[in-house]
């Protein structure tokens, strides 16, 4: 961990049960584009909750899909057009993906074409728009709620791009445990993994620093004494506001750091076999666990907080809780190859968040052997 640090993080955070009633007092009287999903009854509801507690949207921009595509994102941009005037905040209620959306919105209001420039490198950040964003997270998973980036899936190319720079920062994230009560089982373990994802790639981490380090520590304790009974009973509020804040503290963590080899690897897999992002981005922990122990003193530290002072054996419990969750550790489950699994770890080692990773290449390619 480096000597001199800093850590930085802007969003407004409102967190309890309720706490979505809050969406009005922090408008403060601005119009607003209310974003979220149609793909299931509950988010009806919602959007006429907080069209009678919050005043009725100036636009309301549905249809997200998971995995947010250059197609769809250029149907929301659209949809944002219909109205006469642009909104002056974007309320997204949803998972990553109405919050990813919703930053994509923010930076290109009605063109999308905007954003799609600047992710291919054409355009500099000047060029996007700077909309306002209240978010309210209705999974306990992402924590994009509190980082300043989007990932926008080009499903065609079979490439994934970051909408990332500060600007994209929600201005208030408002976390309401209630709203994740009704979340299927799959969901939650999916969600709770990934946050737990970001935990432990912001500790193997080459942007870590003590609070995001302590943040992480918290965060994946707490998400491994709680999911495997969150699983058992879904409906139990105390149970849903701890992997809230577990997520949310994850979120703070990586929000500095940005997250790391695991995250690499798992756009290989969404990709190519379509692995639902949090079981893509988990499953390759334990390996990856192995192959930093004895890298860095910090990291070595982080982790005993953990699992314990014999990380050998953490990383032996850790298999152990994914696959009692019923997730497999192996890339060759998931309908990968051998050969095509040792080729995405090479190129996810050098891609943006394989660059953040702290262990060696050896040491990695020697746990998938
Ligand atoms: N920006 C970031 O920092 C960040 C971090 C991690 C992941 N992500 C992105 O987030 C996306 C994944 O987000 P996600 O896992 O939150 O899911 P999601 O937003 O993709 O939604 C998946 C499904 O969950 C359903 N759903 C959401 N909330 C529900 C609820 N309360 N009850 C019932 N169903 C509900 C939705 O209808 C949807 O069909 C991926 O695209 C991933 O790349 C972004
Ligand atoms: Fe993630």
């Amino acid at each position: 961990m480096p000597q001199s640090w800093k850590y930085t993080n802007p969003v407004n955070v409102t967190f309890g049960k309720g706490a979505i009633s809050k969406v009005r007092e922090k408008l403060a009287g601005r119009n607003y584009c209310l974003l979220t999903y149609s793909d299931h009854p509950a988010f009806d509801a919602l959007v006429d909750r907080v069209s009678q507690d919050a005043g009725r949207p100036a636009v309301v921009v549905r249809d997200v899909e998971p995995n947010p595509s250059f197609e769809g994102l250029r149907a929301a941009c659209r949809a944002f057009n219909a109205h006469a005037g642009t909104p002056e905040v974007i309320v997204a209620v949803g998972g990553g993906s109405v919050i990813d959306t919703a930053k994509v919105l923010a930076a290109a209001g009605a063109d999308f074409a905007r954003v799609q420039a600047y992710l291919q490198g054409e355009t500099k950040v000047d060029q996007l728009l700077r909309l306002p964003i209240i978010a309210v997270p209705t999974t306990s998973g992402t924590g994009s709620e509190v980082t300043c980036w989007a990932t926008v899936w080009d499903t065609e190319a079979k490439r994934k791009y970051s909408l990332a720079h500060e600007n994209y920062y929600p201005e208030h994230a408002i976390l309401d445990p209630e709203l994740t009560l009704g979340i299927p089982r799959s969901l939650t373990l999916s969600t709770g993994l990934d946050a737990l994802s970001h935990a432990l790639e912001s500790i193997w981490n080459v942007n870590a620093n003590p609070v995001s380090t302590n943040h992480a520590v918290f965060a994946a304790r707490e998400i491994m004494a709680t999911l495997p009974r969150l699983l058992e009973r879904l409906n139990d509020l105390e149970l849903r506001e701890r992997m809230a804040q577990a997520s949310l503290f994850a979120g703070l963590a990586f929000s500095n750091t940005k997250t790391a080899l695991a995250h690499s690897l798992s756009y290989y897999l969404t990709l190519h076999h379509g692995t639902v992002h949090g079981i893509a981005c988990s499953f390759s922990l334990p390996a990856i666990l192995r192959s930093v122990i004895g890298k860095n003193a910090a990291c070595d530290a982080a982790l005993a907080q953990i699992f314990g002072g014999d990380l050998n054996r953490g990383a032996g419990d850790l298999e152990v809780f994914l696959t009692e969750l019923g997730v497999s550790t192996r890339a060759t489950d998931y309908g990968v190859t051998h050969e095509n699994w040792l080729g995405a770890i090479n190129d996810a080692l050098l891609g943006e968040r394989g660059r953040n990773f702290i262990g060696s290449r050896e040491a990695i390619l020697a746990t998938a052997a």
